[in-house]
């Protein structure tokens, strides 16, 4: 079976790459659904604390959907291809570890939503980024339509959903669509680094922060700040919590029991 999905450990760092360069790492529903049950998987192994994504080769995150298997699809198997990106994307949401996107060149479509999927985004200033699919005569199919919009406003996410085309790194950092944009060449090393700096807290708070602030995209304010409320009640069971603030008085570096 071939894999399409690369998956290397740097001690609690997971570094996932897409791995289908010929095909600019396009996602066919082999990758998708390898990617999915790869994150499922990293979601539940205690000794991983973060995630990164990049894709294979020096050319692409992922150039997209696979064309080359949605021309032949019917409209009920478009919808299911569809379904199988929405799948992906709530797994990417409910991994209690954050994901990092090392965007090491096109972000194109699919590429683009896997991204928005993220929590953080780091891309090569040799990126490009675009959800091209009314080139192709369809829409965004795997959460661009939503995801966009509310990381970077409808104004740009209309400009780029109806004209198709790419912008580049700069323009996607002056967005709000990347975090930050690094020379090629420093992109992994600058993603692990953010990654790492992540990895030196409680990965309990870590999880809870990231239940939080997935909420408050999904929620109403009110119910987001039940939700927070409640999550600082549960933080505040952990061996975390006393360790890090007998450790902020005692004047010494924190050792997280992740509990
Ligand atoms: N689906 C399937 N195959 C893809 C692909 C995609 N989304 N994107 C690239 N590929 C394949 C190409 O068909 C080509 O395969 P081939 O060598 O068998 O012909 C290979 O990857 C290399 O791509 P190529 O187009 O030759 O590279 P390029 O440098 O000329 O152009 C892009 C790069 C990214 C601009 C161009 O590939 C492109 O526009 N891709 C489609 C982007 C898109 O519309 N994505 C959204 C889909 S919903």
């Amino acid at each position: 079976m071939p894999s399409f999905v690369r998956v290397e450990m740097e001690d609690r760092l997971a570094i996932v790459a897409i791995n289908r360069p010929d095909a600019l790492n396009a996602l066919n529903s082999a990758v998708l659904r390898e990617l999915s049950m790869t994150i499922e998987h990293l979601s539940m192994a205690a000794d991983v604390g973060a995630i990164i994504l990049t894709g294979a080769g020096d050319r692409a995150f992922v150039a997209g959907a696979d064309i080359k298997e949605m021309v032949g699809l019917s409209a009920l198997e478009m919808r299911s291809f569809s379904e199988a990106g929405r799948r992906l994307g709530d797994t990417m949401a409910a991994c209690n570890k954050p994901i990092l996107a090392a965007i090491n060149g096109y972000a194109l479509g699919g590429g683009c939503e896997l991204a928005l999927a993220c929590d953080i985004r780091i891309a090569s200033d040799r990126a490009k980024l675009g959800q091209p699919e009314v080139n192709i005569g369809i829409i965004p199919g795997f959460g661009g339509s939503q995801r966009l919009p509310r990381l970077v406003g409808l104004g740009w996410a209309s400009e780029m959903v109806y004209t198709g085309d790419a912008i580049d790194a700069a323009t996607a950092e002056r967005i709000g669509l990347v975090n930050r944009v690094v020379p090629a060449e420093r992109l992994l090393e600058e993603t692990k680094a953010l990654a790492r700096k992540i990895l030196e807290k409680s990965p309990a708070a870590i999880a809870l922060a990231k239940a939080c602030l997935r909420s408050a995209l999904e929620m109403p304010l009110a119910a987001g700040l039940d939700f927070e409320t409640a999550a600082f009640g549960v933080v505040g069971s952990t061996k975390d919590k006393e360790e890090g603030m007998r450790a902020f008085i005692e004047k010494r570096k924190p050792t997280w029991k992740g509990a």
